[in-house]
């Protein structure tokens, strides 16, 4: 196993009290309890560790010895150190070794350590419901509750009035639909998913945006598919480009973030989805459009969605209110040609039969009352954005970004180093931070972080404040010269 590897399963090691050898044991021996590390599998060496920890190395020299001693591990000079096979740790370790199907997903690893007391989390972007909404909105009324709990239906396709809803609020976006082209998931995520399943078998080639949103790439992931990357520009993805990609990678699916694309908040123009929509229909290539956080729109008015310029191509529009209202709700939906959605709802009813009505029946309120929430976050969002923007040019002034019309993030380039190193250190100074390398399949861009700046304004303060401490350490480390391949300015 190499030592990036490693890191991602370590996720947040650091955090907490005690000294750094015994959190680094830890959570190594944390790391083959779950499965994540097999009996038998060697370990990075420490030399390797400790760079990619940005760490000493006597610091990874200690939790290993630590891990000898408690029969873990061992070493012979020459063969490197490796996960014991026969100890008892590790026997009692292996019974829940099922734990680590999902793993390697580096969000997936960070989650497990959210909330945890005094960090200040810019790793995900999940906003909270929004405190000038009445807290009803997120309630049925007594009667409705009532009717709809007599209902003995499942409802595979939706809850017909939550179809209904989103037909028109697509509709009113300038895409004409009907409710019959609305399948209702849990989650835009659980949306994507469901379009792999139907049109991605094991090995077929998907093209998607590098960077990209990591949920959808763990998703393809899981399903075995080969991510053909696909480069973003201000504009997104280049115009002219995404023909010959198709046809070079033997492509099955195209999976986009058109608008405020996660990371990097590109937004693709007019006449670039029309192109797009165009290819669809002549090549019959199913294309995602994921809207999730086109709804967070901060200056000028969104671009026309792909579909709206094909509406007959096999366009997916995919979106849900997560980042609008709350992603707790677990609602989301597909828009696509009717046929597709009686496909999709044939193998969603495989799994699980239907979504929850309440919610969706509290997805219907929400819809209702879209303008007012979207002017809500907007008020919310935009003073934040340039508070970030303000504070990291104060304090990070060498940092590069672009001011995103939407969406929810800056995408930063550091003027050097590896931000996967770097995230290690502003975990120890109490933020955490994804490198950009958890957004590529191909772990590309690990010259670049994600931060959302949906945070509070004292936590914004907070986390910059913090962020450029690191920085400081980071940069101090690299001009001392402790890792001979990172050149820091
Ligand atoms: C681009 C994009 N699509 C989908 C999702 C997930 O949406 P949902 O919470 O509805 O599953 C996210 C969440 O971060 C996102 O950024």
């Amino acid at each position: 196993m190499d030592a990036q590897e490693l890191v991602i399963h370590l996720g947040g090691w650091s955090l907490g009290g005690g000294p750094l050898h015994r959190k680094l044991a830890d959570g190594l021996a944390g790391c083959v309890r779950k499965g994540a590390i097999h009996p038998g599998a060697r370990l990075p060496s420490e030399r390797s560790l400790a760079q990619a920890l940005s760490i000493s190395r006597t610091t990874v020299v200690a939790a290993y010895n630590t891990l000898r001693e408690s029969g873990w591990l061992e070493s012979r000079t020459g063969s490197g150190t490796w996960v014991c096979e026969g100890s008892r740790e590790v026997a009692a370790a292996r019974d829940s070794a099922h734990a680590a199907a999902l793993a390697g997903s580096p969000v997936l690893n960070l989650m497990v350590h959210r909330g945890h007391e005094g960090i200040v989390d810019f790793s995900l972007g999940s906003p909270m419901p929004l405190r000038e909404l009445p807290p009803e909105l997120f309630m049925l009324p007594p009667e409705e509750h009532a009717a709809l709990i007599q209902d003995r239906l499942h409802y595979p396709f939706g809850l017909p009035g939550a179809r209904q809803a989103v037909a028109s609020y697509y509709s009113k976006a300038g895409l004409p639909t009907g409710a019959e082209q609305i399948l209702v998931t849990n989650g835009a995520l659980h949306a994507i998913s469901l379009c792999t399943a139907l049109y991605l078998q094991r090995g077929d080639s998907v093209l998607v945006e590098d960077p990209g949103f990591f949920g959808a790439l763990d998703t393809l992931r899981v399903a075995g598919a080969r991510i053909s990357p696909l480069p973003v520009e201000p504009d997104g993805v280049p115009r002219g480009l995404l023909r010959n990609r198709i046809i070079a990678t033997a492509a099955r699916m195209v999976y986009l973030t058109p608008t405020f694309q996660n990371p990097t908040g590109a937004v693709m123009p007019a006449a670039a989805r029309l192109e797009v929509a165009r290819l669809a229909s002549e090549l019959g290539i199913p294309v995602i459009d994921d809207g999730v956080l086109a709804e967070i729109v901060l200056d000028g008015p969104p671009p026309k969605l792909i579909a709206a310029y094909a509406p007959k191509a096999p366009v997916l529009t995919v979106s849900s209110l997560s980042k609008l209202a709350w992603p707790g709700l677990r609602v989301g939906w597909v828009r696509a040609p009717e046929p597709m959605i009686e496909r999709l709802a044939r193998l969603r009813s495989a799994q699980d039969l239907g979504s929850p009505l309440l919610t969706q029946a509290i997805v219907v309120r929400l819809l209702a009352e879209i303008d007012r929430i979207r002017l809500h976050r907007r008020q919310q969002l935009k003073p934040r954005r340039d508070l970030m923007a303000e504070l990291l040019r104060e304090s990070l002034g060498e940092w590069e970004f672009r001011i995103p019309a939407g969406g929810l993030f800056f995408w930063v380039k550091l003027p050097a180093g590896d931000s996967r190193e770097f995230a290690q250190v502003a975990l120890r100074h109490g933020v955490l931070v994804l490198p950009g390398t958890a957004m590529s399949a191909a772990e590309n861009h690990a010259g670049f972080i994600r931060l959302p700046f949906l945070a509070d304004e004292e936590t914004l303060c907070t986390g910059v404040r913090r962020l450029a401490a690191a920085w400081r350490e980071y940069r101090s480390a690299g001009a001392r010269g402790r890792r001979a391949n990172v050149s820091l300015v």
